[in-house]
């Protein structure tokens, strides 16, 4: 009685507080293994809280192919998942798998994986005192928030679209003249990039029979967020607008104020064919300034 766990002897995978991801980064290990013996009690109990408060506010605000995903993934509530046993559920569906990574991978990186259906997924779970707000990801957020929509086939195949670009984007920016100009509009094109997903796969809501649901995953891992997303005055909805996606400036350290609607998931799809052509037409290379910024190895990832 009274005996904390030993955290000395266990540090954990603590987002931020892990030994373990601090020695991969060092070696410079992208691609890892879930060390699954070294989640603490805490990590086990953050997971419990996080999926206990979550469930009842999906089954109200989330989408229903999320629903049916996070079934089918028959995910523990009680404990941190094993990535291994998630796939093992997830592989047959879509051939999508969850793979464990050290951290922060450079975009081209991330879309390539996502090509060959395989989803980067953070493997450190956020402290168990701080369950609201993380502007990193954690494992809640990636296995809870996105793999569930991973087991949708129309959905995988959008994603898989989605890689795609990013190898066109390549091809494009090989082609062009002169490394000034192919830094900028490179830029240009992940910034584009990087709005289209996050009002999209991040944040996105979908029309259904009963309203507005949401399949975003950063609403979908949100304990306050879904809600406000969906009950919320403050919030604007749009049907989603290509031009506008790509031409909007996000936070990401508070509530998103204006959020866009999609008809469905071959909607979506389809957007993300127009966004090709867009691309190849030029059409990317110069949207507004602004957030998100690109960083170099973004940059480099590409070239
Ligand atoms: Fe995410």
């Amino acid at each position: 009685m009274g005996r904390q766990p030993a955290t000395a002897e266990s540090p954990g995978l603590t987002t931020n507080q892990a030994p373990f991801i601090e020695q991969a980064r060092r070696d410079g290990q992208l691609y890892i293994q879930q060390p699954y013996e070294l989640y603490s009690a805490e990590n086990h109990e953050a997971w419990r809280r996080l999926y206990a408060r979550m469930a009842p506010r999906w089954d109200r605000y989330a989408n229903e192919h999320f629903l049916a995903g996070i079934h089918s993934l028959c995910l523990d509530p009680k404990q941190v998942p094993k990535l291994a046993d998630v796939n093992r559920f997830l592989q047959p569906l879509t051939g999508f798998q969850a793979k464990a990574v050290s951290g922060y991978i450079p975009a081209f990186l991330f879309f390539d994986c996502l090509r060959n259906r395989t989803f980067p997924t953070t493997i450190t779970i956020r402290p168990s005192g701080r369950l609201d707000y993380l502007p990193e990801p954690d494992i809640f957020h990636d296995v809870a928030g996105h793999v569930p929509m991973h087991t949708d086939r129309a959905f995988a195949e959008t994603l898989v679209r989605f890689g795609e670009c990013a190898h066109t984007a390549a091809e494009l920016v090989a082609g062009i003249r002169g490394e000034r100009e192919q830094v900028r509009r490179l830029t240009s094109i992940i910034r584009a990039m990087a709005r289209f997903f996050w009002f999209t796969i991040e944040f996105g809501l979908m029309r259904a029979t009963d309203g507005l649901r949401v399949y975003g995953s950063g609403l979908l891992s949100s304990f306050g967020e879904i809600e406000h997303a969906i009950e919320s005055p403050e919030v604007q909805r749009y049907p989603i607008q290509l031009e506008w996606a790509i031409n909007q400036a996000f936070e990401i350290d508070h509530y998103q104020p204006l959020l866009f609607i999609v008809d469905s998931f071959d909607h979506l799809f389809s957007l993300v064919d127009e966004l090709e052509r867009w691309m190849c037409a030029g059409k990317l290379d110069d949207v507004a300034p602004g957030e998100p910024a690109v960083n170099e190895r973004d940059l480099r990832s590409f070239l």
